[in-house]
C-alpha cells in the first residue's frame, strides 16, 4: 500500500486511508460504551487518535484493543477533525483494519516511519564533547563510564507523551538542560557555584530513562521499570555503580547524587538545598516547559489562542513580526477590540 497522507498533511475534515505507527494505546469508558486513546505517527509528526468503533459494540472495540502492540504500523481508516483546538483522528467503520493486527514491518520503510525531529548523531557527539569538558577528573570519570555502559540513553525518547517524546528526545532534553545550566550560572552576578558539578548533574540528571524504554517496531514502549520505580531511582543506582566502577566517592559523589535526587525541585523529596542543584532543576524546567509550549501553539494560526493540553492553560500565537507594517500593531482584531481571545475550551 502506497503511502499517500503523512501525519503533516491531514488537515481537518480529511477522509484518511493510510499506513501510521500507533503507540500509547489505552481502553476506556465512555458514555457510548468502550473506546480507544493512542496516538499515530509516522516520520513527520504525531497525532491524537480515538477508536470509537460502530455504536458502542464493545467487544469490536476489546478484539481491536488486544490487537495493537506499541509501535507497529497499522491500517488507520478514519475522519480528521479539529477537537478543543488540536487536530485528531477519529476511526469508526475502520475499526476491523486494526483488529486484523499490524503490518508486517520488515515490508516497510523505517524512514517513512520513524518520528524524529532530533539529530541523534550530533547530539551524542555534543554531549560527549561535554562530558569530556568536565574539570575534575573524578567527576568526568563517572560521566564517561555511564555513557559508555548504557548507549540506550542516546536513542530513548525523554518521556510519553509530554516534552522530547521520540527518537532521540532525551539526549536532545539532555543537551539543553546542560546549555541552560551553564547560561544560568553565566548569567548570575555574585555567586559562586561549581561549574564541574552542575555540568555533571545536568548531564546525569535523567539518566534513569535509559532503562526506562525498549525499541518495539518504530516506536519505544515503556518498560515496568518506568511506572514501578520513576526515572530518579534507577538514575541514583546507574550513577553509584558507575562510580564505584571507577573508584570514585566522596564530596563529588555526594553533590552529584543530590542533583539527580532532587531535579524535579519544589515537587522532589527532599528538595535541592544547592545552587547548582536549583539550576539543574530550573534548566530541566525551561527546556521541558519551552517544548510543551511550542508543541501546544503549533497546530494554531496568527492571532489565536487555544488550551494547551501539554502545559494545561492557555497557550496563544502572535502573528509573524514581519507582518508588522511600520510600526503598526501586529495585535489581532480581537485584543485590538477588547474582546475576548477565541480558546478552544
Ligand atoms: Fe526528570
Ligand atoms: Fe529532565
Amino acid at each position: 500500500m502506497e503511502k499517500k497522507f503523512t501525519i503533516q498533511s491531514v488537515a481537518d475534515r480529511d477522509s484518511v486511508d493510510d499506513l501510521f505507527v500507533i503507540s500509547n494505546a489505552d481502553i476506556r469508558e465512555g458514555k457510548r460504551g468502550q473506546y480507544i486513546t493512542c496516538t499515530i505517527s509516522d516520520a513527520t509528526g504525531e497525532m491524537a487518535c480515538k477508536i470509537w468503533g460502530v455504536n458502542g459494540q464493545n467487544e469490536r472495540v476489546q478484539i481491536a484493543y488486544d490487537a495493537i502492540c506499541d509501535g507497529m504500523v497499522y491500517r488507520i481508516d478514519g475522519q480528521a477533525s479539529v477537537y478543543n483546538g488540536e487536530l485528531q483522528m477519529s476511526i469508526n467503520d475502520g475499526i476491523d483494519h486494526i483488529a486484523h493486527g499490524p503490518v508486517d514491518h520488515f515490508l516497510l520503510e523505517p524512514g517513512d516511519f520513524v518520528f524524529s525531529p532530533a539529530n541523534c548523531t550530533k547530539n551524542r557527539e555534543d554531549i560527549l564533547r561535554m562530558a569530556a569538558g568536565i574539570g575534575r577528573q573524578g567527576l568526568r570519570d563517572i560521566v564517561e563510564r555511564v555513557f559508555a555502559t548504557y548507549d540506550s540513553f542516546f536513542f530513548v525518547p525523554a518521556a510519553r507523551g509530554k516534552h522530547h517524546a521520540y527518537r532521540g528526545g532525551l539526549a536532545e532534553h539532555t543537551l539543553e538542560v546542560v546549555r541552560y545550566t551553564e547560561s544560568i550560572l553565566t548569567g548570575t552576578e555574585g555567586i559562586t557555584a561549581d561549574r564541574d558539578v552542575a555540568v555533571a548533574g545536568a548531564l546525569m540528571h535523567d539518566v534513569g530513562k535509559a532503562v526506562c524504554f525498549a525499541e518495539q517496531g518504530f516506536s519505544y514502549s515503556q518498560l515496568p521499570i518506568y511506572f514501578l520505580r520513576g526515572h530518579i531511582s534507577p538514575g541514583i543506582s546507574i550513577v553509584e555503580q558507575a562510580a564505584q566502577d571507577v573508584g570514585v566517592g566522596g564530596q563529588d559523589l555526594s553533590h552529584l547524587l543530590h542533583i539527580v535526587q532532587t531535579h524535579h525541585g519544589e515537587h522532589g523529596d527532599p528538595k535541592p538545598q544547592t545552587v547548582e542543584a536549583w539550576t539543574v532543576h530550573m534548566a530541566d524546567n525551561t527546556s521541558a516547559l519551552l517544548h510543551e509550549v511550542a508543541s501546544d501553539i503549533e497546530d494554531t494560526v496568527p492571532g489565536e489562542g487555544r488550551f494547551g493540553p501539554k502545559v494545561k492553560g492557555p497557550v496563544f500565537r502572535y502573528p509573524e513580526p514581519s507582518r508588522m507594517q511600520n510600526g503598526t500593531s501586529s495585535l489581532p482584531d480581537t485584543e485590538k477590540n477588547g474582546s475576548q481571545m477565541r480558546l478552544g475550551v
